[in-house]
């Protein structure tokens, strides 16, 4: 359709079908089928809406999908399709390695790679537009939400994000397997008070432009077609109601002109939060801060059109909004073919494909991240090796959000280790629950099965068994796959006491413990560190989980990923990052002077494993750290290099990192901050010169006037393999 078109249908709808065509319900409401992914309230959604409502959440298929577009159009006023939509996070039916996961591999282009996956196996099953990229920096881990960002970084995030946007949407929308993308949660969700899930957010300005906001403008500027509102209040407005965040920095400043919508019944949250009194109110406080979707409340279309018809509320509000959802409609190419790609045969052909499993392998084994290694891995043919633990057998090794994933899709630790019987003399042994009786509490019951206690003696005892004869052991534990996620916040970061209580016991009686380590946060890993030799962190790895973590281990592929979140100490340093500022009494551990120093007396001041961490089976020396010139205007470059060379006996990859301290401007710098980074792959022996480019785009910030720009003065460039690399060069801008 023209723009023309669209504007005339605009005009030609009545008022009651402008206010649904804002409406989003789930598929619940059209058939006896719907996964909720929030709570169903007294939403007054009336039958007459619904036979009207512009969008639908859920999860169907093509078949069911494309049942319901027929039987509601045939009755739509204006024939107006139905745009579906859902949460495609790490996959569809393909389980990918969780957001965090992905962040490791620090490979944007991977996961536009695994977005496009995502959007053809989601694009023949029906659905149009997902919730995703959430690019929420994040930098508490009791926040169970960790799991689906890309972490603490603003520019790792923001690479994240422009590639997500470009491999769900292609390039254009309306093409063949894309769908529409959908950044969140705009702004500031994934710094709650206390990490306590939907809890308040306080933010400086400066903080708020200068690290939470720049992934959101990215995505913006990537062309994502539409932007979900977060839960929170920020600074003591709720974000959902919030004309200033919504219209003067989201659509002004921003240049956002596509959809917004509501996160699941956020503006009916508005009165919770203290700040409407009403349902009235709530609805007046979304329209006008531009929210165009009501998810999953009857607000909108009970209330808004009375708030027009007593002035209250400008028609041309309402007008703008349905306009933005008909345009958004006709890029999808909605009116032409209101079922778009949803294909019934198709999904039989391309969901769980060949080509999707072996990118979904080659995402898992890319997202692995080695803690430690004292050379117990790779593991040597001919060794006995006894695998323990809850995650031997588990194929729920996927995150929160793998609505779709299936057991029988996945393949677990135990499946993947039978191919190599003959290699390796090997036993397998559950050793524990993922959680015991003390730990049910940490997750919604219905999750697990529940083991009595003899059965947990039982387990333990034939683990140390198992343990006792064998030349290693591979312990694979860690949290229970909805232990992150949405509403899953925590104040400790241990494991569950059960495992806990497992690793204790097989370290008694054999101390030669590798730790696979399954999580979707980072957690407090003082006591693993100590009683093993080597961790590898899988994350939450998806469909091809247990091949991955097999060719892992067995030396056919090289660890490779990198922390994109610091692993705190204990839970009492968290919120903790690296680019932290300074402070006026500066802790000097080499000193050891803890009076009127800035420092913890009973912990270290930095994490367990800073933020870029990440060995390999190889080893890497960094030499000459050297710039091109130590000063430079605001149109010039600087060349920065350095000397990589694998000093180890096998191939490698590593992830080289430029961060750049600006040492002092209007508002105070931090640390350090990672503004570049390149992954090398060297065989042993090699040598390569690794260069970087500095240019003034670099050194801008959010400055006390809250504009962006750089400053004059001194800056430090340090290159190397994480972000507590301390040697740097400096120079100066002018
Ligand atoms: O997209 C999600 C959001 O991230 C959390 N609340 C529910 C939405 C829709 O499922």
């Amino acid at each position: 359709m023209k723009q023309q078109e669209l504007i005339d249908l605009v005009k030609d709808m009545s008022l009651t079908e402008k206010v649904n065509q804002l409406l989003q319900v789930t598929s619940g409401f059209y058939i006896d089928e719907a996964i909720l992914t929030g709570p169903i309230r007294e939403n007054g959604i009336t039958e007459e809406s619904i036979a009207e409502a512009g969008t639908v959440i859920g999860l169907l298929g093509a078949e069911k999908y494309k049942e319901i577009q027929d039987s509601y159009m045939e009755k739509h006023p204006h024939k107006i399709p139905l745009m579906f939509m859902f949460d495609v996070i790490n996959g569809f039916r393909t389980i990918f390695p969780i957001p965090l996961g992905q962040g490791a591999t620090f490979e944007p282009e991977l996961s536009k790679r695994l977005a496009q996956v995502a959007a053809k196996e989601s694009a023949v099953s029906g659905i149009h537009v997902t919730f995703a990229p959430m690019v929420d920096l994040v930098r508490d881990a009791r926040w169970g939400r960790v799991m689906e960002s890309t972490g603490e970084d603003g520019k790792l995030n923001s690479d994240f994000a422009k590639a997500m946007v470009e491999g769900f949407q292609g390039d254009d929308v309306g093409q063949e397997y894309n769908i529409a993308a959908c950044v969140k949660h705009f702004a500031a969700y994934g710094a709650p008070t206390a990490g306590r899930e939907y809890n308040t957010v306080e933010l400086s300005e400066n903080t708020l432009r200068g690290y939470y906001l720049p992934a959101y403008k990215v995505a913006i500027d990537a062309g994502v077609e539409m932007v979900m509102t977060s839960f929170n209040t920020l600074n003591g407005v709720p974000a959902t109601g919030n004309e200033w965040l919504m219209r003067d920095v989201l659509r002004d400043e921003m240049g956002f002109d596509g959809v917004l919508i509501s996160d699941w019944t956020a503006i009916e949250e508005i009165i919770y939060h203290g700040y409407a009194k009403d349902r009235k109110q709530a609805a007046e406080l979304a329209i006008k801060a531009g929210v165009d979707i009501d998810m999953m409340t009857g607000i909108y279309s009970k209330e808004l059109a009375a708030l027009i018809e007593s002035g209250k509320v400008d028609e041309r509000l309402l007008d703008e909004s349905v306009l933005r959802i008909l345009m958004l409609k006709n890029k999808l190419g909605l009116f032409e073919n209101p079922y778009k790609d949803a294909d019934p045969i198709k999904e039989k052909e391309v969901i769980l494909c060949e080509e999707h499993r072996k990118t979904a392998l080659e995402a898992a084994e890319k997202s692995f991240v080695l803690l430690e290694n004292d050379g117990i891995l790779p593991l040597k043919k001919g060794e006995k090796v006894a695998f323990i633990g809850p995650f031997v057998p588990e194929k729920e090794i996927y995150g929160a959000w793998s609505m779709l994933a299936k057991d029988e899709d996945t393949v677990s630790i135990a499946d993947a280790f039978a191919k190599f019987e003959g290699v390796y003399d090997m036993t397998f042994t559950q050793g524990s629950p993922v959680l015991g009786a003390e730990d049910y509490k940490l997750i919604p019951k219905h999750h697990v099965k529940e083991v009595s206690k003899a059965d947990e003696e039982r387990m333990l005892a034939e683990a140390v068994e198992a343990a006792k004869g064998a030349d290693k052991v591979i312990l694979a534990i860690g949290e229970h796959r909805v232990m992150s996620g949405e509403a899953a916040s925590r104040t400790d970061l241990l494991l569950p006491e059960v495992q806990q209580r497992l690793l204790r016991a097989v370290h008694e009686v054999n101390p030669n413990i590798a730790v696979v380590l399954f999580t979707g946060r980072p957690l407090d890993l003082r006591e693993i560190s100590e009683k093993s030799k080597a961790i590898l962190n899988v994350w939450m790895p998806g469909t091809e989980g247990g091949n991955a973590i097999a060719n892992t281990l067995t030396g056919n592929f090289n660890p490779s990923g990198k922390l994109p979140m610091s692993f705190p100490y204990n839970v009492g340093q968290v919120p903790v990052h690296y680019n932290e500022y300074f402070t006026g009494r500066p802790f000097d551990p080499k000193s050891g002077e803890v009076m009127y120093r800035s420092n913890y007396r009973d912990i270290p001041n930095t994490p367990l494993y800073p933020f870029g961490y990440g060995l390999s089976y190889t080893t890497f020396a960094y030499s000459d750290l050297t710039i091109n010139k130590n000063q430079m205007t605001a149109d010039e470059q600087i060349t920065a290099s350095i000397t990589l060379k694998n000093t180890g006996d096998c191939t490698g990859t590593e992830t080289v990192q430029l961060y750049i301290r600006d040492c002092f401007g209007s508002v105070v710098r931090p640390r350090k901050e990672l503004k570049d980074y390149q992954k090398v792959t060297l065989q042993p022996g090699e040598e390569q010169v690794i260069s970087f480019t500095i240019n003034e785009e670099m050194l801008q910030f959010c400055r006390v006037d809250m504009s962006f720009g750089s400053e004059p003065g001194e800056f430090h460039v340090y290159i190397g393999a994480d972000s507590s690399t301390e040697e740097y060069v400096a120079f100066e801008l002018i």
